[in-house]
């Protein structure tokens, strides 16, 4: 494993934290920055509401700098949205993010986490595959695109257990 990037264990540099409605404004900055068609407040609003698993990380000075939205299905989680503040991407925080919510299906006997992604979001899927989910399917026209064009959806998997 690379010493360059963040791991699990280093946590005098950051700490997880469940997300609420407080938090909505860092997480909409980080949100409308890193996506062409971001989640709305309305979005978020619905996904608190329904008591989605929200969590984020919070660096040293307790900025936001990532997070993660997951549904529960069942006995699988739907990861919904999943992003990391575009001044620190490639430090290794989608892979610490990516293991807690592995550790928190883990811990809810949850057997099972499903995503889509954009096919055209090929670094999302290249680390989404070597963290070992598996592409099940694919969604037709699922996502808006530029110019009231759709997109196609990439459906992936991890097994939790
Ligand atoms: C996709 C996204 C979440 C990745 O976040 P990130 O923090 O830059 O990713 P990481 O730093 O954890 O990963 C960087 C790289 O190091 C690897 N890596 C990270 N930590 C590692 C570790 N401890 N050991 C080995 N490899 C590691 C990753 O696989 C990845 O490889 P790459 O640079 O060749 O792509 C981020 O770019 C983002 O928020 N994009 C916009 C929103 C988005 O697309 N979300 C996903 C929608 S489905």
């Amino acid at each position: 494993m690379s010493t360059k990037f963040l791991s699990i264990a280093d946590m005098d540099q950051y700490r997880f934290c469940q997300l609420g409605i407080n938090d909505l404004d860092e997480i909409l900055a980080i949100e409308e920055a890193v996506y062409t068609h971001p989640w709305t407040r309305g979005n978020f609003l619905d996904s608190f509401y329904d008591h989605h698993d929200a969590w984020g990380i919070r660096d040293r000075q307790e900025n936001l700098v990532a997070y993660f939205f997951l549904m529960p299905v069942v006995d699988e989680f739907h990861l919904l949205t999943f992003a990391v503040d575009a001044q620190k991407q490639k430090f290794g925080y989608a892979h610490i993010m990516l293991k807690k919510m592995l550790q928190i299906a883990q811990e809810r006997n949850f057997l099972s986490i499903m995503l889509e992604v954009r096919v055209s979001n090929v670094r999302a899927i290249a680390i989404y595959r070597r963290f070992g989910f598996l592409e099940i399917g694919r969604r037709k026209a699922y996502y808006p695109a530029h110019e009231g064009q759709r997109e196609d959806a990439i459906v992936m998997r991890i097994e939790a257990q």
